[in-house]
């Protein structure tokens, strides 16, 4: 196998070479039907492709990269249940939480559907209850707020997705998330909160994690002063796989809602990880986000290779990563509401994939997940596109953008759209010397000046994007966003040869945390054990604070 992908890798390598002469916009001269034969779709969904230095052969290539490399075997693998994620010896299921099939999804050879059906029946309920005011806090009062605690996976999904769909909340509490450790952020969510109409709901899939445990006990304990200690049970929930370690905490066992260590932290959000986000947007609205991830799991299973839009994200990263060295990724939506959209790509792509180490133990041979970073657009555009546009690495970039808004200004939404579509086509077409000799020529300026600022304003152009576009921003299309980028992360995995679903890379940096706290929260303990570099901040840290 291994050979086989070497061999690929080597083609796609010289195909480069003959393709690197010629650019993506002369490439439309060719065939100006291109967005046509270079865009799939997903019934509203379309994934444009067309603007990318690709032609039929090199996309051929990458597609029989991905057979080498046993992808459909490995897809056979992860939706049949197996333990692909060796490390830890688990199957990774997150699927089965949104399968909305009625059909049966055997785990280690039992039907979890059932498990899964009564916990998100549990979790919806109660979601609905706290919406109507069924449930209420220890004053007897509706909650008007509810607070999610967690980090990484137990917060991004919820967070990113609660503000996403903030249109959708109708008459629901409000939302908000504490992640940090830092003490302003729950200082600054709790401030204008009235604890009597607030939920806080403790999300951790081992309950251990030290920053959702320190922000757990703050909470605990600014309930307990404002309401007394017997109110904790009726303003506490949490969602674990650690139900003992929940009990211990002190909330009631029916506020307590589960799911299973076949679901990895970052691909929680369709568990009871999504409890917040259920409260925020009520039942329908959180099943039609499960149905919008369903039926993309039923694409990236049924499609073939060459319509598979996650199987084309993925081809199309591993060109630029592997085939052209380049070391980032942008994804730009233009849509305000997915302002935390890439930073939760961050956590499924590079904690997924960012590894060096392939499934057996081997180094890997092919560099890995490249930076994913961005920020809404056209904010990008008055800060960081600079470099998108004529920065000495080209950058390839995912924007995402509704044909229509949820809920705002149409003339708005159409020139948020005008600029999504402007900023694509700029970084394809670029500025040639002429052009830019001639632009100046015709607005009066003289040669010498000319000669001087003409090279500051040219275009090398040819930059590579992708644009995903689909109707509006709604639950559906949500879920199907998220799935599409899922299933991404995963066939780069398989062709890279990694385990997707571990995350050892974080271990020990928590390690050291635990080692080296007491000496930072006690002035006076030693430090003479710990490494001279961080004995000396802790020194200087020492002095700053004694000296004021
Ligand atoms: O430290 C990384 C990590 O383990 C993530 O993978 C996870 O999403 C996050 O911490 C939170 O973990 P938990 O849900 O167990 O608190």
């Amino acid at each position: 196998m291994r050979q086989a992908i070497a061999a690929t890798i080597a083609a796609l390598e010289a195909h480069r070479l003959d393709l690197g002469h010629r650019s993506i916009a002369s490439l439309f001269d060719d065939d100006p039907s291109r967005f046509d034969s270079y865009s799939a779709r997903l019934d509203d969904v379309v994934f444009d492709y067309s603007k990318h230095g690709l032609d039929a052969h090199a996309l051929s290539l990458l597609i029989q990269l991905a057979r080498d490399a046993g992808l459909e075997t490995a897809r056979d693998a992860l939706f049949g249940g197996e333990k692909i994620n060796l490390t830890e010896g688990r199957p990774v299921m997150h699927m089965a939480l949104r399968n909305m099939s009625g059909k049966p999804v055997h785990v280690e050879g039992a039907d979890v559907i059932p498990d899964v059906l009564a916990v998100r029946e549990a979790f919806l309920s109660f979601a609905e209850a706290i919406r109507s005011g069924a449930i209420c806090g220890s004053t007897g009062e509706p909650f008007t707020d509810v607070v999610n605690i967690g980090i990484g996976g137990s917060d991004l999904g919820p967070a990113m997705a609660a503000r996403a769909l903030s249109p959708f909340r109708g008459n629901g509490p409000r939302t908000h998330f504490v992640s940090n450790v830092d003490g302003a952020d729950i200082a600054d969510t709790l401030a204008p909160l009235d604890l009597s109409r607030a939920l806080f709901i403790v999300s951790s899939k081992t309950f251990t994690t030290q920053e959702t445990m320190t922000n757990a006990a703050s909470a605990r304990a600014r309930v307990a002063e404002a309401l007394g200690e017997a109110a904790i049970g009726d303003h506490f929930a949490a969602v674990s796989t650690k139900l003992d370690l929940v009990e211990e905490f002190g909330i009631k066992p029916d506020r307590v809602f589960g799911f299973w260590d076949w679901v990895g932290g970052r691909y929680s959000i369709w568990s009871a990880i999504g409890l917040a986000l259920a409260i925020g947007i009520g039942r329908k609205n959180f099943e039609d986000f499960l149905r919008g991830a369903h039926d993309v799991d039923n694409h990236f299973i049924q499609a073939p290779l060459e319509d598979n839009i996650p199987v084309l994200m993925a081809l199309i990263g591993v060109w630029y990563r592997n085939i052209w060295d380049y070391s980032a990724h942008a994804v730009i939506p233009y849509d305000q509401r997915l302002g935390r959209f890439t930073a939760y790509l961050q956590q499924l792509d590079m904690e997924s994939n960012g590894k060096s180490v392939r499934r057996g133990g081997e180094d890997t041979l092919m560099d890995t997940a490249p930076v994913i970073w961005g920020e809404p657009g056209p904010n990008g555009q008055h800060a960081f596109f600079q470099m998108l546009h004529q920065g000495s690495e080209p950058v390839p970039v995912d924007f995402l953008v509704a044909a229509e808004p949820v809920e705002a200004d149409r003339h708005h939404h159409a020139l948020l759209v005008a600029n999504c579509l402007a900023q694509s086509e700029a970084l394809m077409r670029g500025r040639s010397r002429r052009e830019v000799n001639e632009l100046l020529r015709a607005s009066g300026m003289k040669k010498p000046d000319i000669d001087r600022l003409g090279p500051h304003k040219v275009f090398a152009g040819n930059r590579p994007s992708s644009t995903l576009m689909y109707r509006r921003l709604d639950p559906y299309t949500l879920g199907r966003l998220i799935a599409l980028y899922e299933h991404k992360v995963f066939v780069q995995s398989v062709i890279w040869d990694i385990n997707a679903f571990d995350q050892w890379g974080v271990e020990l940096g928590k390690e050291l945390c635990s080692t080296l706290a007491p000496a930072v929260i006690h002035d006076d303990s030693p430090t003479d054990t710990l490494h001279p570099a961080t004995a000396g901040l802790i020194g200087w840290r020492r002095s700053l604070k004694s000296a004021q």
